[in-house]
């Protein structure tokens, strides 16, 4: 048998050739950085699991935002942790509480830079789930209004989009229409559509402080081993109105991120979360990887599978690499 023709070295001598034939190009404006902000005033408290990221109080929460918008970041990702909790998550929706107060000081000394705020009851409620807690179990249509206020909250405070993440039912629509009918109805919705039960989410519930004190998240996120699901959710949450879907995590779910991709055609943010972050994190600062290097790879990875947009919190390192 004879050896193929087709040489591929051919195209891959010198950089120049290189990046002529690339298929795949990771930008700056690709990236979304999550932050974490709670009242208090000089804090930049570093969170253990997560080294290189804070929780911040406003100001310095505008620095950090500045940062970013400065290297090119076109958006950051909002994460409130309040000063007070109760059954119903009320500090969430509060129009003076902690995401409402970020927002408008962000708005106001980066006015270009796009301000997303997630929207859940998770850090609001003292047993950390994602909606109203009764006989253990969440329940559904009893949250929908909540969250609905918590996005009005915020849309009121000025951000430029609302990213649902409780994996409720019908949340997007109940969203949408409180928008619609406030004078909101230009304002996007970023859903969680594709958001699974994770092992992955460690470090940010300890940064958010947003652990289930019983239970887990089972009965609401998406089992790890379904993807025609993921799809289900995905086409149900667009006729709903969401004008971006997410999938949750990233780096395990290539595959559904590829598969939603394929069918849809909203754009598809992809969540590089915060067990992820942690792990490469963890290797590059015991110089057993190099950071930088393996950062680009594994966000270009995340590019390849088809992701338009990318929330992580290498957002900053990756946006020094790019330069
Ligand atoms: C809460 C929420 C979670 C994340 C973002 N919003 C996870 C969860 O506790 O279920 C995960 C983000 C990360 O791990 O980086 N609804
Ligand atoms: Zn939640």
């Amino acid at each position: 048998m004879r050896a193929s023709m087709i040489r591929g070295r051919r195209l891959r001598r010198g950089e120049a050739l290189r990046s002529l034939v690339r298929e795949t190009e990771l930008s700056v404006s690709d990236l979304i950085l999550p932050l974490f902000v709670e009242p208090g005033k000089g804090i930049r408290r570093p969170i253990a699991s997560m080294p290189g990221v804070f929780n911040h109080s406003v100001d310095t929460l505008v620095e950090e935002a500045k940062r970013a918008h400065d290297l090119g970041i076109p958006a950051v990702l909002l994460f409130g942790v309040p000063d007070h909790k109760d059954e119903l998550g009320t500090s969430g929706y509060e129009d003076d509480g902690i995401v409402p107060t970020a927002v408008r000081a962000l708005k106001e000394a980066a006015p270009g830079l796009l301000v997303i705020t997630d929207v859940c009851l998770c850090e609001y409620t003292v047993h950390g789930h994602c909606g109203v807690l009764r006989h253990g179990e969440v329940q559904n249509d009893e949250t929908l209004p909540l969250l609905a206020r918590t996005a009005l909250a915020y849309a009121r405070a000025g951000a430029d989009i609302v990213a649902p993440a409780d994996m409720m039912d019908g949340r997007v629509h109940a969203i949408r229409q409180t928008l619609d009918e406030s004078g909101f109805s230009q304002l996007p919705i970023m859903s969680y559509a594709a958001k699974y039960a994770s092992a992955f989410y460690g470090p940010f519930r300890d940064a958010a402080q947003s652990a289930p004190s019983e239970g887990d998240r089972r009965g609401y996120q998406m089992d790890p081993a379904n993807a025609r699901e993921a799809l289900r959710m995905v086409k149900r949450d667009v006729e709903e109105g969401a004008d971006i879907v997410m999938v949750k995590p990233a780096l395990a779910y290539l595959d559904v991120i590829r598969r939603v991709r394929d069918e849809v055609d909203v754009p598809v943010a992809a969540y590089n979360v915060s067990g992820e972050y942690a792990m490469l994190q963890a290797a590059a600062r015991n110089g057993w990887i190099d950071g930088p290097r393996a950062i680009l790879e594994t966000l270009t990875s995340i590019k390849r599978a088809g992701a338009d947009l990318i929330i992580t919190y290498h957002a900053l390192e990756a946006a020094q690499a790019l330069r």
